[in-house]
Formats: C-alpha cells, sequence, structure tokens
C-alpha cells in the first residue's frame, strides 16, 4: 500500500485516511501531532459540520504511564465551558484507541499568524483580554493549563482566540501539602523560573508568567527569553531579564514588567491583571454561559 503523506509531508496511518469512525465521522487531514496525539480535521456526517479529533493510542498511554492524566484531561475538558477555550464535543473508544471530538477552530494556530509578523499594540491587547479572561475563568475552577503557548492558542472563523490542550493541565487535587505544584512540566521558553527551580510553584503564578511571555511575543514577534544555549536561556529567565523592542509604549513595557517578575510573590495577580489601565482599555467582560456535562462514551467498536 502506498504511504499517504499530508500537505506539510507527514506520514499518516494509513487506516486513518478518509475512513469513517463509528459511522460518525469521515477523518481528514492532519491538523498536528505531538508525542502522543494526532488532531485530525473531520467532518460530522449528520450535520455535516467541521469538527476536530484528537487520536491517542491506549498502548501508548498506558506505556507513558498517562492513563490519570488523560482522564484528568477528559474530565477538565467536560467541565469547562468559555467562549475562549475549545469545547469537548465528546469522548470515544476503541480497545486501542481514544478520540476526542473537539471544536474545531478553523483560523489555525495564532503561532503561524504571528510568525508572518508581530501584532498591533491594540491586536496584542484584545487577544491577551481574552486569554486571561479564559485563564480566570479556569483558575476560578481550580485548573492551571501550565502549557499556556502561541501553539496551544488557536483562533476560530471570527479570529477569535481559543485555548486548546489541557494534557498537562492541574487540578487543584493535585497540589500538595505546602499549597503548590511539585510537576516538572511546560515548553523551556515559556517555563516560569519557580518552576526551574523545582521548588515547587503555584499553578496560577505559573500560568500568568506563561500569558506574559505570550503577550512579549504577540507585540514584539519574537520570544522575549531566548539563547541557543539553554543554559544561558534560563539564567536570562531567573533574573527576568528583558528587552522590550523600541514600538513598545511605556504603559505596556511596565505591564510586562510586572507579569515577567521572576519572583511569584511580588508577580502581578489575576485580579491586578484584570484591573490594570493598559489591560482593561476596551474591555469587555465576558459572559460565562451555564455549564454543561457531556456523557462519556465507550462505543465499542474496533
Ligand atoms: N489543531 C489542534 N486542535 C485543533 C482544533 N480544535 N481546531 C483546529 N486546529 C486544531
Amino acid at each position: 500500500m502506498p504511504e499517504i503523506r499530508d500537505d506539510n509531508g507527514n506520514s499518516l496511518p494509513t487506516e486513518e485516511v478518509g475512513c469513517s469512525l463509528f459511522k460518525k465521522y469521515e477523518l481528514g487531514k492532519l491538523l498536528g501531532y505531538g508525542a502522543f496525539a494526532k488532531v485530525y480535521h473531520a467532518r460530522d456526517l449528520r450535520t455535516g459540520q467541521s469538527v476536530a479529533i484528537k487520536v491517542m493510542s491506549k498502548q501508548r498511554i498506558l506505556k507513558g504511564n498517562l492513563t490519570a492524566h488523560i482522564k484528568r484531561e477528559i474530565s477538565i475538558l467536560r467541565r469547562l465551558r468559555h467562549p475562549h477555550i475549545v469545547r469537548l464535543h465528546e469522548v470515544l473508544a476503541t480497545k486501542t484507541k481514544i478520540y476526542f471530538v473537539l471544536e474545531f477552530a478553523k483560523g489555525g494556530e495564532l503561532f503561524t499568524k504571528i510568525a508572518k509578523g508581530r501584532f498591533s499594540e491594540d491586536l496584542s491587547r484584545k487577544y491577551f483580554q481574552q486569554l486571561i479572561s479564559a485563564v480566570d475563568y479556569c483558575h476560578s475552577r481550580g485548573v492551571f493549563h501550565r502549557d499556556l503557548k502561541p501553539e496551544n492558542l488557536l483562533l476560530d472563523e471570527n479570529w477569535e482566540l481559543r485555548i486548546t490542550d489541557f494534557g498537562l493541565s492541574a487540578v487543584s487535587d493535585q497540589i500538595q501539602p505546602d499549597g503548590l505544584l511539585h510537576t516538572l512540566c511546560g515548553t523551556p521558553a515559556y517555563v516560569a523560573p519557580e518552576i526551574l527551580a523545582k521548588k515547587g510553584y503555584d499553578g496560577a503564578k505559573v500560568d500568568i508568567w506563561s500569558c506574559g511571555i505570550i503577550l512579549y511575543v504577540l507585540n514584539a514577534g519574537y520570544l522575549p527569553f531566548n539563547d541557543p544555549n539553554l543554559m544561558v536561556m534560563y539564567r536570562k529567565i531567573y533574573k527576568g531579564e528583558f528587552r522590550c523592542p523600541k514600538w513598545t509604549s511605556p504603559e505596556l513595557k511596565r505591564f510586562l514588567t510586572r507579569i515577567l517578575d521572576p519572583n511569584p510573590n511580588t508577580r502581578i495577580t489575576i485580579h491586578e491583571i484584570l484591573n490594570d489601565p493598559w489591560f482593561k482599555k476596551g474591555y469587555k467582560e465576558i459572559k460565562y454561559p451555564i455549564e454543561n456535562e457531556f456523557e462519556f462514551k465507550n462505543s465499542g467498536q474496533g
């Protein structure tokens, strides 16, 4: 059988291309992939609507000791209903695989838009406001994302932000008696100094740090702490040593300095962010819809 490749030249498992899943979805092209999952575009055969399907191998989940992780991601996604968070429509499973049927974000990754050029300060603020609204919603429900970065921020058909990928997220029941989380996770350039210090950390403060990095990247078009040598990059993160590009307004510079404070105890809180004059400009508070529950379905196929 000839090997099938997607638009980016990645080889696809042939049994998944164009096939019908549970007679409900027709699988389309590969949208993205990580160490434990592949995400495909798919069409709901009943409604004709686009969805995104995250496919995970149960064997890999077992091998990677990730069963609890996946269960946690499902329970987290089921609890979250916010206009700037990708919705989980349903979870399906076969003997060998787990499928998350997710809302399809037509605009793709925010990251690819930044790669084409930095955003204006007003547009950076708009996306930052949407990000903070979603993060505040998560934190108020005891959920910390812990891997916020432009690759996990998608855009819908109206170019509005949607957070995805709660694969690393933690819920407050994982907090140790010292009130801190202890798992070393995240992506190096977005990782808060207290995570690097491996001393335990507050999930809310870590997410705020990552939001600061995202805001910097939106405005600058590049990372605040970067170096080909990982140790040099970590040293810069520890010291909170960054410079803003010349087009940054003094108000944004001051705000970024408060967010990218290497000391988590003095770092700005989400409450202070929501009340900051730079942040508040043109901010429309986002109303949360009523919570909903989805069923866990095991169709027994496969
Ligand atoms: N890539 C990863 N998840 C996605 C989603 N839900 N929509 C569009 N692209 C994606």
